[in-house]
């Protein structure tokens, strides 16, 4: 294996859904790209999480997961220093699961906050499968048996993270006899098998999408589903027409109303990706005053947004054309996944007196 064992460990990963967007990009892919160095890392491409809701289309999410894949290497995630792979060909995770399950009460499972609120959001009603609940635990399993020290993520994922604290917590005490009062940051060094994990959160802990807010009056998160999205594979053609229609300050009328600044995307997406600070804060004084249109700000904007998106597209082009590449990036970053993901569950199947051969 080409791993070099030294580094501490990052994982994290997305549910193919979807190509990628800039809420990705600002929520943790940025990080990511970033983090390569320091850490070894990993990434998930969970695609028995996209059937928790999409299980009437697996050729939508397998096509998913290879632009998943393609978005990654895109984006700047390199094969060298970082393991792609993915979920269900790791079955050491699976059968964490099972045990896993066994540590969460159902009534905590159910005070999740991302579970109640993806109930809601995507109009689940009562009749959510029950592979839906389970998958929290299975992203507990996601996590830990690659036992890392920083997990990435955008901030609907925090519960999920909490839970698989909790759960490291728990196995520890149960199975490796670490004594409850320990300190998070001590589990290891007082003979646990997992880490209590730290999340990372990205800059932009939820990009706005392009469209304006929802029925409650607020701006609504960039969503694929929802339309609103810039994605890293947009050309500028694409993006300029995104920017060109996205929502702003409604009561303003012409370029010299006064216009407010205040939960307007096209000021939030200043301030997040334009790096001329000057620029943006003189612009948006401006704008208050009533003194630079829409559009100057727009053309701006897309500019700033075609430079950033630009690169990846290009790159991306090239793997287009070369899925074979794609595919042993996949297979490779599966293989060496599951050396270690099966290093740890047969630590854990040891600390839970389960190993029989
Ligand atoms: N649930 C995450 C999302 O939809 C994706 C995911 C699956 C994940 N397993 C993970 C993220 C493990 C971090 C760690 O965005």
């Amino acid at each position: 294996m080409t791993i070099i064992e030294n580094k501490p460990r990052l994982l994290t990963g997305d549910t193919p859904t979807g190509r990628l967007h800039l809420g990705h990009w600002v929520g943790s892919l940025e990080n990511r790209v970033a983090m390569q160095d320091e850490y070894e890392c990993y990434f998930i491409i969970a695609n028995m999480h996209a059937f928790t809701t999409r299980m009437e289309r697996p050729a939508e999410i397998h096509e998913s997961v290879m632009d998943i894949t393609m978005d990654y290497l895109a984006a700047g995630i390199d094969p060298k220093k970082s393991q792609i792979f993915v979920q269900s060909e790791i079955p050491a995770i699976s059968e964490m699961t099972f045990f896993f399950s066994m540590l969460i009460p159902y009534p905590r499972l159910m005070r999740n906050p991302t579970i109640k609120d993806e109930i809601r959001d995507k109009g689940l009603g009562d009749n959510y499968a029950f592979g839906f609940l389970l998958y929290p635990v299975g992203q507990v399993a996601d996590i830990l048996v690659f036992r890392p020290e920083v997990v990435p993520v955008g901030e609907d994922q925090i519960p999920h993270l909490e839970m698989t604290r909790e759960v490291a917590r728990r196995f520890n005490q149960l199975y490796c006899h670490v004594d409850p009062q320990t300190e998070d940051d001590d589990y290891i060094k007082q003979g646990g098998l997992f880490p209590v994990i730290k999340p990372k959160l990205g800059r932009t802990k939820r990009l706005v999408g392009t469209n304006g807010p929802g029925p409650d009056g607020n701006l609504l998160k960039m969503s694929k589903s929802l339309n609103n999205a810039i994605f890293l594979s947009d050309d500028a053609d694409t993006i300029k027409k995104k920017v060109m229609g996205m929502y702003t300050d409604p009561k303003r009328l012409k370029a010299t109303d006064k216009g407010s600044i205040e939960n307007n995307p096209l000021w939030i997406f200043h301030d997040t990706f334009n790096s001329d600070k000057a620029w943006v804060e003189e612009a948006k004084a401006r704008y208050q005053a009533g003194g630079i249109g829409d559009v100057e700000c727009k053309r701006r904007l897309i500019d700033v947004l075609v430079e950033l998106i630009e690169p990846m597209r290009l790159r991306r082009l090239q793997y287009e054309k070369d899925l074979h590449y794609v595919q042993s990036v996949l297979k490779e970053g599966t293989a060496n996944a599951n050396e270690v993901a099966n290093k740890t569950l047969l630590l854990a199947k040891e600390a839970m007196r389960q190993r029989f051969f």
